[in-house]
């Protein structure tokens, strides 16, 4: 599948995943800092922003197949830093289960190497169906909005979480359905982590309540090569809610791949 995407800058290069039901969009305080001294590249996964959304179920490494694609048509088939949050992440640990020779680096963002519990699949499947009734996300959205973002962040910045909320709204039923029925069906990463070599900085919002610090710190500690960075005020989404010190972060460990 032809992704929509943008690629800017030059040098190593950092391909940005998004979570769900986001869109590429959500890195937009993370390409202006990265670009300066990497080349940056950033799709819209399928059934989200600008690519295509067929009705089917995406799977994981589906979407990962989708990225491989798209590197592919870039001519950009050196190994890459792949950054994903949430289901990016999830993404970005099936690159580096069926393509490690293509991983530089990770950058696990607010994610989780376990998969869904029973009740939590079963809740995906009544989800993707009312979304697809109603033929689009908007009451998902909304339930989805509190556990997102800090308390402070829905407090303080209404212009941040009204842009997201723009973005997840935007995506089609059939992207949301598809998204959801592919993360139901993850398979559990844990075992994996101790064979991942790349170097590969975990990060995790403070107060993030849908892949809590104590997850974040599990996979850390699994990892060969892994490092923990807690984002102080930051909930799930802590790239857009602290970007400062999630660029920080980033940096620091971008650099130290040199
Ligand atoms: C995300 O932010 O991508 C989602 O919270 C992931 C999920 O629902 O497991």
């Amino acid at each position: 599948m032809l992704l929509a995407f943008t690629d800017e800058g030059a040098g190593p290069a950092v391909v940005l995943l998004h979570g769900f039901p986001l869109d590429r969009t959500m890195w937009a305080e993370q390409v202006p800092a990265l670009v300066p001294e990497h080349r940056v590249v950033v799709p819209d996964l399928r059934g989200h922003g600008e690519s295509p959304a067929p009705d089917s179920v995406y799977a994981m490494e589906q979407m990962a197949e989708d990225v491989v694609e798209l590197l592919d048509g870039l001519a950009l088939t050196e190994p890459v830093v792949f950054a994903g949050l949430s289901m990016g992440g999830y993404v970005a640990l099936a690159l580096a289960a069926h393509h490690p020779e293509r991983v530089r680096a990770l950058i696990l963002a607010d994610t989780r190497a376990a998969n869904d519990a029973p009740e939590a699949a079963a809740n995906r499947e009544v989800n993707a169906r009312s979304v697809l009734a109603a033929g689009h996300p908007k009451a998902l959205v909304e339930s989805m909005i509190p556990k997102l973002f800090a308390p402070s962040s829905l407090r303080d910045r209404p212009e941040l979480v009204a842009r997201l909320r723009g973005a997840m709204e935007a995506t089609s039923a059939a992207g949301v359905a598809g998204a959801l029925r592919g993360m139901a069906m993850r398979p559990d990463r844990r075992p994996e982590l101790g064979s991942i070599a790349a170097p590969t900085l975990v990060v995790v919002g403070e107060h993030d309540a849908v892949s809590p610090p104590d997850e974040a710190r599990a996979i850390a500690e699994a990892l060969p090569n892994g490092r923990l960075v807690t984002i102080p005020g930051a909930g799930h989404l802590s790239p857009c809610e602290n970007p400062g010190a999630f660029n920080a972060a980033a940096l620091d460990f971008l650099r130290g791949l040199d």
